[in-house]
């Protein structure tokens, strides 16, 4: 390591409070740090000079690729016109405008408005107010939970971090809060009956659904959010027909749907969206990361009509809505959206996530289908997973104890590769940006399987595993 490097790496240490780490581990020099310095296309360098390939576009949000600098352009014409002002009480802006207009004809049908927050978290935290204050408007007080499911990820804040449906979020920070139940998560390759048919399985995780609502109330329950695809949670694609069964029981019961899209949304599943997709039919949605390619932190909220006239309603009655963020409707967010937006249309990245997207999902099966260590191959567009098992055939877990993901995503790091070890069990994550090619997706598969062949041989002859 250069001076240069151990340097500045040490005064991280000594300031900086990083995301998702061992605090003290990190704080010590127990694990490592990266600095990185610069990035071209799927490729992120460090301070050593390292190139690594980036398979899951920073944090499945750099979806038209790093260095972009007609992005860096549009940010910096922007902050020379107008850096900021606010969108209190009818104050706006030129790009605000335009990118406004351009998602609501841009999402699925019956769209009517959009919130604009900084980060996912505090978009589905605005959900969840609307969501509130929508029943007060209807003179339904009591109708205030919200169900998520387990292994949902929507964000690590209070009431985001209360609808994320993984342990470790919740664990020793007192959430979940009381009114965010959590149902099934749809993963097919978990049943518990083997011989239930997708379709069954999707009307079983209706009935589950169907079950807690009656148990909790149905003038209790105010919504459902669920990512289109469950994203950190494992990356999983819904079973077939899940979405219809989820909307019937929902109708049912005037139950609101919130659509998740800060991963799905602006392409990645080789759709506009993931709720035109799955056709999901949602009354709200989430957008974030895919809207800037991460190039400015920005995410929205958008608000369908049947929601928006109620919220009309609400102001008439009690006047402007106590709802605002300094940073709302931020000008140089928008520009950067609209700059954005246009690299997707103009290159046809949303084609090309389809399209390369099939080719992804068709090396990676062809690759690890018969993998010993690879209980499922699965994924839509440019979302990928390798779910490994220690026993194909029964679909049994690792010991987690061997950490068999987190080795599997260090040994991808050594062959320059960045894929996600997700939070939740043995499971390699890939996202990469919506430009990757088809060259660089063989490259990305060759590389995966040179890692999972190494630790494969490692754990067979440390004696660990016996290959089933
Ligand atoms: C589906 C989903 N919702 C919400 C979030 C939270 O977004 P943020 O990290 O910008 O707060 C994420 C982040 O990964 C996400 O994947």
């Amino acid at each position: 390591m250069t001076i240069d490097t151990r340097k500045l790496l040490e005064i991280d240490r000594n300031t900086v409070f990083h995301a998702s780490t061992h605090l003290k581990q990190y704080a010590n020099g127990d694990i490592g740090g990266r600095i990185i310095t610069g990035a071209q296309g799927i490729r992120i360098q460090d301070s050593e000079g390292v190139e690594l390939v980036d398979a899951f576009a920073g944090l499945y949000c750099v979806n038209i690729g790093y260095g972009r600098t007609e992005m860096a352009e549009a940010i910096y014409e922007q902050a020379k016109k107008l850096a900021y002002y606010h969108t209190y009480v009818g104050h706006t802006n030129e790009a605000l405008i335009e990118l406004s207009d351009r998602i609501i004809k841009m999402a699925p049908a019956g769209m009517s408005k959009v919130y604009y927050g900084m980060s996912g978290s505090d978009a589905n935290e605005t959900q969840l107010k609307l969501v509130w204050y929508y029943n007060n408007a209807r003179g339904l007080p009591q109708k205030k939970k919200v169900i998520s499911r387990d292994r949902g990820y929507h964000g690590s804040s209070i009431a985001s971090g209360s609808m994320t449906g993984l342990p470790l979020f919740h664990a020793h920070f007192d959430l979940p809060l009381e009114r965010i139940k959590h149902t099934i998560a749809p993963v097919y390759y978990r049943r518990e009956d083997d011989n239930m048919s997708e379709l069954e399985f999707s009307k079983y995780c209706a009935a589950k659904l169907e079950e807690m609502i009656l148990a909790e109330g149905p003038d209790t329950v105010a919504a459902m959010i669920g990512e289109p695809v469950l994203g950190t949670g494992g990356i999983v694609p819904p079973p077939e027909g899940y979405w219809a069964e989820i909307r019937k029981v929902l109708d049912k019961y005037d139950i609101l749907l919130i659509a998740d899209e800060v991963v799905c949304g602006f392409g990645r599943l080789g759709s506009d969206f993931g709720s035109i997709h799955y056709d999901m039919k949602p009354d709200l949605i989430t957008v974030a990361k895919g809207l800037t390619s991460a190039y400015q932190p920005l995410s929205g909220v958008i608000v369908g009509e049947k929601v928006w006239s109620v919220l009309e309603q609400g102001t008439d009655q009690w006047g402007a809505i106590g709802h605002g963020y300094t940073y709302s409707g931020h000008p140089i967010g928008a520009a950067s959206a609209l700059c954005n937006l246009d690299i997707i249309a103009r290159e046809n990245l949303v084609g090309n996530a389809r399209d390369t997207g099939a080719y992804l999902q068709q090396r990676m099966r062809e690759s690890f289908a018969d993998h010993p260590l690879v209980g499922e191959s699965r994924g839509v567009g440019l979302l990928h997973a390798l779910e490994f098992s220690s026993n194909k055939a029964k679909r049994e877990h690792f010991d987690p104890n061997l950490k068999v993901g987190p080795q599997i995503a260090a040994a991808c790091l050594e062959q320059g590769l960045i894929a996600r070890a997700m939070p939740h069990g043995d499971i390699l994550g890939f996202a990469p940006p919506l430009v990757v090619t088809r060259n660089e997706v063989d490259d990305i598969v060759e590389r995966t399987v040179r890692a999972v062949n190494k630790v494969t041989d490692k754990l067979i002859s440390s004696g660990d595993w016996n290959a089933k």
